[in-house]
């Protein structure tokens, strides 16, 4: 007959063996993490979700493995905490690895109760956010772990463009613990104390020789500048945190649903006198396209996307009356706002997030052209630049576009153009549409006259007059209207609000074949 035991010792067993659990690693390892400056698993938890907010699925798993003396190291939850909550009120499905249990690896089960959440968010349509800290797989588990890290993959791919995927790095993570964010939306991580790298520095040195300190193998300097395997970095944990809870604001909960709408405070028809001289009058002289982004977004609110990495263009989300708007911008203050691999790469799977997730595109355009030159043939600027090309022809999100100044051969094409599905096409009175700018175009139709400076002048005064102007694209259509600086906000918004209800189309594939 089963032994008679009081209620009140059922209810306390289950808060010691709860109890035990939040312990995870223990207390000794708590401290050593904090020491750290890392927080742990379920206090990062607490930061990102709304308070209270939190509910955690199988805080009791336990691995299986019992090579190494693992049974005698089974604690409960299995280095990763898992569950959902909501994020000002909408909800999302989070982990986050436990690197007080050995090293937050991944062991068969421990991927399984990844594996669980990703499967629900999948099915209930929910952001899936990602607090990596960990040593990758579980190297005691051999293949099982390498079998779990394989699922995690999976499910990672089947769930991109369904739901949006966030990771972020929150200390050393190597192998698998890279390779599921890499196949995220986005990846953040926290300076100085987070890494990423396929394998750390001791393998490096053993392999290739190469001494290199884990900040430089794969730092937040190194991936958010150097390689853009990271869209941005914080100072601290708190600030990745809330920054992760700013950005999940300005998302769709998946595909099929809508980006929300925000009460805003700032009038849309709001006319900002100060546009109609952002552009200087020497052709040559830049200015800051963030000027034009923050004056005409609600609020002067930009979260900008990889803002360390390729300078040249931006990338980042705005508001407009309240609406999710993807800007992608050529910044003139930098490579005068050219194309070249790496800033046509940002902008390409920038503009590729947005059409999955129904999220409208403006672009603001000041682009001289590609970046001509032998490193970019070599390297393939080509191929990459053709990237962009492809995102922006087959998005069929709202596409509105203005030209504030240059719109320079095929990086006028390339940018959202009227040819490629472009749904309002601006341009201010200071735009120069052409094939490419008045010297070098004089250069090449006037070859003869190269010899004498006056002519080759005159030439270059007759193309500017004939070019450099927004009127030749206007005739045709390729322009839907010149507009004033001042009213972009307004004209913009209202393109935005005339096309709320816009379907488009592309033709029945299995998928495309954009060239990677
Ligand atoms: C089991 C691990 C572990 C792992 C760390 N630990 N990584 N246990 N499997 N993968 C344990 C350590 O033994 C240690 O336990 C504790 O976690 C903390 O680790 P430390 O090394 O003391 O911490 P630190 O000095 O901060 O270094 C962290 C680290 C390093 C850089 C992550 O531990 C490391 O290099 N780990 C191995 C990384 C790796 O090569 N993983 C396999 C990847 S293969 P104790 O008890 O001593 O405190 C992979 C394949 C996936 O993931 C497929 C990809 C396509």
């Amino acid at each position: 007959m089963k032994k008679e035991v009081a209620m009140k010792d059922i209810l306390q067993e289950l808060e010691d063996r709860r109890g035990a659990a939040r312990l995870g690693g223990g207390q000794k390892r708590i401290d050593a993490q904090h020491s750290k400056g890392k927080l742990t698993a379920r206090e990062r938890i607490e930061l990102l979700l709304d308070e209270g907010s939190f509910e955690e699925f199988d805080m009791f798993v336990a691995h299986r493995c019992t090579d190494f003396g693992m049974e005698n190291q089974r604690p409960a939850g299995d280095g990763v905490v898992t569950g959902w909550g909501t994020i000002n009120g909408r909800m999302v499905y989070v982990f986050s690895q436990d690197f007080t249990v050995l090293g937050g690896s991944v062991s068969a089960t421990h991927a399984q109760k990844i594996c669980k959440i990703m499967d629900m968010a999948v099915e209930n349509g929910a952001p899936v956010i990602g607090l990596n800290d960990s040593g990758g797989a579980r190297i005691q588990e051999g293949v099982d772990s390498l079998a779990g890290y394989g699922e995690v993959f999976k499910r990672n791919i089947q769930a991109s463009g369904v739901v949006p995927q966030i990771s972020v790095i929150m200390g050393p993570c190597a192998g698998g613990a890279v390779y599921s964010p890499a196949m995220t939306d986005f990846i953040f991580m926290v300076k100085d104390s987070s890494y990423m790298f396929v394998t750390g520095p001791d393998v490096v040195k053993t392999v290739t020789n190469e001494v290199v300190t884990a900040e430089e193998l794969g730092g937040a300097s190194t991936h958010t500048k150097k390689s853009s395997v990271a869209d941005g970095a914080f100072e601290n944990e708190v600030e990745a945190l809330s920054e992760v809870r700013r950005l999940v604001d300005f998302l769709p909960l998946n595909n099929r649903d809508k980006a929300p709408v925000r009460p805003f405070f700032d009038e849309p028809g709001r006319v900002e006198a100060s546009l109609d001289t952002l552009v200087p009058d020497n052709p040559n002289t830049p200015y800051d396209m963030k000027e034009l982004i923050t004056k005409l977004a609600d609020e002067g609110d930009f979260y900008e996307i990889q803002e360390e990495f390729a300078k040249n263009i931006i990338t980042g989300f705005v508001r407009l009356e309240g609406q999710t708007v993807g800007v992608v911008a050529n910044q003139p203050m930098v490579l005068a706002g050219c194309l070249d691999i790496d800033s046509a790469r940002k902008a390409a799977r920038f503009v590729r997030f947005c059409d999955a997730f129904e999220i409208p595109i403006l672009t603001l355009i000041d682009v001289p052209g590609f970046l001509p030159g032998k490193s970019q043939e070599y390297d393939g600027i080509i191929k990459h630049g053709a990237k962009l090309l492809f995102a922006y022809g087959e998005a069929t999100v709202p596409k509105v576009t203005v030209i504030t100044r240059k719109a320079y051969g095929g990086a006028y094409v390339v940018m959202s153009s009227k040819h490629l599905r472009g749904d309002f096409n601006y341009a201010w009175p200071t735009a120069e549409i052409a094939v490419m700018g008045a010297k070098g175009a004089t250069e090449i139709i006037h070859r003869a006259d190269l010899g004498d400076a006056d002519k080759i002048a005159q030439h270059t005064v007759d193309y500017e007059d004939r070019f450099a102007n927004p009127f030749v694209a206007a005739e045709r259509g390729f322009v839907d209207e010149v507009i004033q600086p001042r009213s972009t906000r307004k004209r913009v918004a209202r393109a935005f609000a005339s096309l709320r209800n816009k379907k488009a189309q592309n033709p029945w594939k299995k998928h495309d074949n954009i060239p990677l």
